[in-house]
């Protein structure tokens, strides 16, 4: 378990404080003041993530080896790469523009690398995302593990425009490309007592800096879904982005996507799905539990302890919109929750 220091009250993450747009060009000068959380040794997810209070970032820390040439050239050679975007699937449409491509490759939230948001893919270079293989165990009749590759052959792929919100009040909407999580849970035939999936992500120290250098936290990262959760409809496992492979920085080659829920429940990079019988425990809820419960459903009417979920900033647009309950899926999604659910961070 990770050494744990919260933040003073007083703290208000940059990212709420200030728009996107403006601290990013902020940034290098907040840096120079030496303002940020960084001497608290820990950043919980929107605990100033992308403020500049990363020990490891620059050279200052140590380096990540090659750094791509640019935030697109990151995307892992691709045996599959044929079948992209696939068929875009009609149901899921959007009420905003989608946001700029550029924009969201220079926008991640992926500590293994990095906590700061523009710099996370300039870290990715030493990553080896493919090939890649996924072990799925626990509960199940027939688990196995299976390549990328051959599982994007099996199943095809569509694409889906999804808008995504993290908790920490940001928000994009991108088009994915990939499969729905219930082909996979059927292929592998779960057992009745399979009542959750547990996802664990990728433990590569020698490939990503933030795991070797921010060991207060509990690598690798672990997530978790109840079972119906898992089988929604909406539950989709991305192997792309804006029609082409996941660059690395948004979770190459295979990541989770939970639309109704914050960001923070759609691990990438994903290397090992388990079904278990019990609630497995979740990265961030282990570290500051009254701030990310297992469920993190959108809800404008639950504020995190530290800011509002009544609006969200769009990432690469100086505008905020009204929070959606359930992000706007509740069509899909919101007959899994009871109210208790919902009324808490939970
Ligand atoms: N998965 C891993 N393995 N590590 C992370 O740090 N961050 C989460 C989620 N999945 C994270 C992760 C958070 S907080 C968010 S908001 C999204 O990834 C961001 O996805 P994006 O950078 O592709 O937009």
């Amino acid at each position: 378990m990770a050494n744990i220091i919260l933040p003073p009250d007083w703290t208000i993450p940059e990212n709420r404080a200030t728009p996107p747009a403006i601290y990013w060009n902020r940034r290098s000068f907040v840096k120079k003041l030496g303002v940020g959380l960084a001497a608290a040794g820990v950043a919980g997810c929107g605990v100033g993530g992308g403020s500049g209070q990363g020990r490891n970032e620059g050279g200052g820390g140590g380096t990540a080896g090659p750094v791509p040439d640019g935030p697109l050239d990151t995307i892992p050679e691709t045996p599959t790469r044929e079948l992209y975007p696939g068929d875009r699937d009609p149901r899921f449409t959007l009420d905003r523009p989608l946001t700029d491509r550029e924009v969201a490759a220079t926008y991640n939230n992926f500590y293994e690398f990095m906590t700061d948001k523009d710099a996370v893919w300039r870290h990715t270079g030493p990553f080896q995302a493919r090939p890649w293989t996924v072990e799925v165990s626990g509960e199940v009749d027939r688990g196995g593990t299976f390549d990328v590759a051959d599982l994007e052959r099996e199943f095809g792929l569509e694409e889906r425009l999804y808008r995504f919100r993290c908790v920490e009040a940001w928000a994009m909407a991108v088009p994915w490309t990939g499969f729905p999580m219930e082909k996979l849970i059927r292929k592998v035939e779960p057992l009745s007592s399979a009542r959750y999936v547990r996802f664990i992500t990728f433990y590569r120290p020698d490939e990503a800096i933030g795991q070797r250098e921010q060991d207060w936290y509990d690598w690798p990262y672990y997530e978790g879904l109840r079972m119906d959760e898992a089988l929604n409809e909406l539950t989709f496992v991305a192997t792309g982005i804006f029609g082409e492979p996941l660059p690395k920085q948004h979770g190459a080659p295979i990541r989770m996507v939970l639309p109704w829920k914050y960001g923070f429940k759609s691990p990438k990079s994903v290397v090992r799905m388990e079904f278990t019988r019990e609630r497995p425990r979740t990265f961030w809820s282990d570290l500051t539990p009254n701030e990310y419960g297992f469920y993190s459903n959108v809800n404008p009417a639950v504020p995190h302890p530290r800011w509002s979920q009544e609006t969200e900033e769009m990432i690469g647009e100086d505008l905020r919109r009204d929070t959606l309950v359930h992000n706007g899926y509740g069509e899909w999604v919101a007959h899994l929750y009871d109210e208790e659910v919902m009324s808490r961070i939970s």
